[in-house]
């Protein structure tokens, strides 16, 4: 089992959405905008270039356990680091994770962890090539608001500090490293 895989999907793994292979039609995470985004949204997006997408699935079962998609953004200099305020520049890149959610029958097994620490690596990777400052997120509001913030901060996430968005979080790259060791 790789060292990031959660506890019971041995055969786990994450790889780039295929609209051909990977089977979406029982995904439910219980948040409906995002089961409707995975199953009505996604291959759209994918192919306006407005998103890439990277799925988990257990060995030869096709069926979407869980998932997370990655964007370009920019946040403002005046948020975050103080060393962003003084960088001359009014908008900082950012990598943006627009959705991460996992099955529900899956959730709590550490697949939403390993999700995430897929788009660090990934992140890093991109970071060799573009430049990107940090990577932000937008915490869903529900009545499941306070686990969800705690899983973000728990993996190293910030607030922003955005008055217009303040459930906006945000790591930097450079936490990103240290979280990934
Ligand atoms: C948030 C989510 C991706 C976490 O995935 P997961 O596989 O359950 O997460 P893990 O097993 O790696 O970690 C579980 C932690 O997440 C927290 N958590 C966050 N949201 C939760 C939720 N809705 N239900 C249960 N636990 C949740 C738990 O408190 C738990 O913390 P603990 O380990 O300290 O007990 C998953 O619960 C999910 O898909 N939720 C619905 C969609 C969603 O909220 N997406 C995030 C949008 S910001």
């Amino acid at each position: 089992m790789p060292s990031d895989s959660p506890a019971g999907t041995a055969a786990l793994s994450i790889a780039r959405f295929e609209k051909a292979l990977h089977d979406r039609s029982a995904f439910s995470c219980g948040f409906t905008p995002i089961d409707n985004f995975l199953k009505s949204s996604l291959s759209d997006q994918i192919k306006g270039g407005l998103v890439t997408a990277w799925v988990a699935t257990s060995g030869d079962d096709p069926a979407v356990l869980g998932f997370y998609t990655l964007s370009a953004m920019a946040v403002r200099a005046c948020d975050g680091l103080t060393k962003w305020r003084r960088s001359g520049v009014p908008d900082i890149p950012v990598i943006y994770v627009r959705a991460v959610a996992v099955r529900k029958d899956m959730q709590g097994r550490g697949l939403g962890t390993a999700l995430l620490l897929d788009a660090m690596k990934r992140s890093l990777v991109i970071t060799e090539q573009l430049g990107a400052a940090a990577i932000a997120l937008d915490v869903l509001e529900d009545q499941h608001f306070e686990q969800r913030w705690k899983f973000y901060i728990d993996l190293g996430f910030r607030p922003l500090g955005d008055p217009d968005n303040p459930r906006r979080v945000f790591i930097p790259m450079a936490d990103v490293r240290a979280t990934l060791g």
